[in-house]
């Protein structure tokens, strides 16, 4: 079970991506959007926000305000609606027969399966746009940049398209693949995400440069986070993960099997708990615990 403060975290993060998307959708009158509104509304719902949540509490410990102090105006929103938006329509390409091919997503059927497959293109399309278009709303016109910035290189060619792009050619031989090039793949594929996640919140919270003490925590968080992912593949259900399971090892698990797989990720949770001594936080710790021991 989720402590109440995550879930607190969660309400008001679903709450902002719902009212931006509603308010996007408002400004048009054109009956063929309604058929991919509902699409849209659907793709984004549920998911853990795990990287909102991270975002949203580095931006309170660095800005030293609790989150019912946060303006429902205030800019950090809008940068968890712009990873959590791109973030879910990474998965809904990830799902999609040329790529995965999987059928169960968030504990139902993933979009290309319910509504098609031109629809799961486009939907992504839009939303990545609109990711960035959020973006330059945000007033402060040195900071816009800098988050446009921030997301544009951690989605690109260097993060978690890099990324994809390689987990797709060595899913044919993973073989070829050793410790380090696995990890620089899961770096760009989850991890910088993830980082540009701590970042965002605290460019926000005017303490950019605060976040390069955090260097190592991203790393190890990020991968962490990957190779739990990789071992829910295998030892995971369905009802738990909410998504399919049980294909063939992938990653760490494939290279390693589980049980190093597992030792890997143990001393990976504790060097990240050693590397937020720093920014002491109970909520920080529970993050870490959470990415290793959860069960979805
Ligand atoms: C799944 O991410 C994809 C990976 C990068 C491993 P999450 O496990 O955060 O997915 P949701 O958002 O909770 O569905
Ligand atoms: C998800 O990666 C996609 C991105 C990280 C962009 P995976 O294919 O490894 O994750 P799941 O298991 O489908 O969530
Ligand atoms: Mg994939
Ligand atoms: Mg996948």
């Amino acid at each position: 079970m989720l402590p109440v403060w995550y879930e607190d975290y969660r309400f008001l993060i679903e709450k902002n991506i719902k009212k931006t998307l509603k308010e996007i959708f408002s400004q048009f009158e054109w009956t063929v959007l309604e058929d991919f509104k509902e699409i849209i509304f659907y793709a984004t719902e549920w998911g853990k926000r795990f990287r909102s949540v991270l975002a949203l509490e580095i931006y309170s410990i660095l800005s030293g305000k609790n989150i019912s102090q946060i303006d429902e105006k205030a800019d950090i929103w809008k940068w968890c609606v712009a990873i959590e938006i791109m973030h879910s329509f990474s998965l809904v390409h990830d799902d999609l027969p040329a790529m995965d091919n999987d059928e169960y997503r968030r504990g139902k059927p993933t979009v290309w399966k319910k509504y098609g497959e031109y629809q799961a293109i486009l939907i992504w399309d839009l939303l990545n746009t609109l990711s960035f278009e959020l973006l330059s709303m945000i007033e402060n016109w040195e900071y816009s940049k800098k988050l446009v910035k921030l997301l544009s290189s951690t989605i690109g060619l260097y993060g978690m398209i890099g990324g994809q792009i390689e987990d797709m050619y060595f899913e044919k031989d993973i073989s070829s693949l050793d410790e380090q090039g696995l990890e620089s793949l899961h770096n760009k594929k989850t991890g910088k995400l993830i980082q540009a996640s701590l970042i965002g919140g605290a460019i926000l919270a005017w303490k950019e440069n605060f976040i390069e003490n955090l260097q190592e925590f991203w790393k190890n968080l990020g991968l962490a986070f990957q190779i739990k992912d990789d071992i829910l593949d295998v030892e995971g259900t369905k009802e738990e993960t909410g998504k399919s399971v049980g294909g063939e090892e992938k990653g760490f698990v494939y290279i390693y099997w589980l049980e190093k797989s597992k030792e890997i990720l143990a001393t990976l949770q504790k060097k990240c708990l050693e590397e937020i001594q720093a920014f002491p936080s109970e909520k920080l710790e529970f993050i870490v615990h959470y990415v290793v021991e959860r069960r979805g």
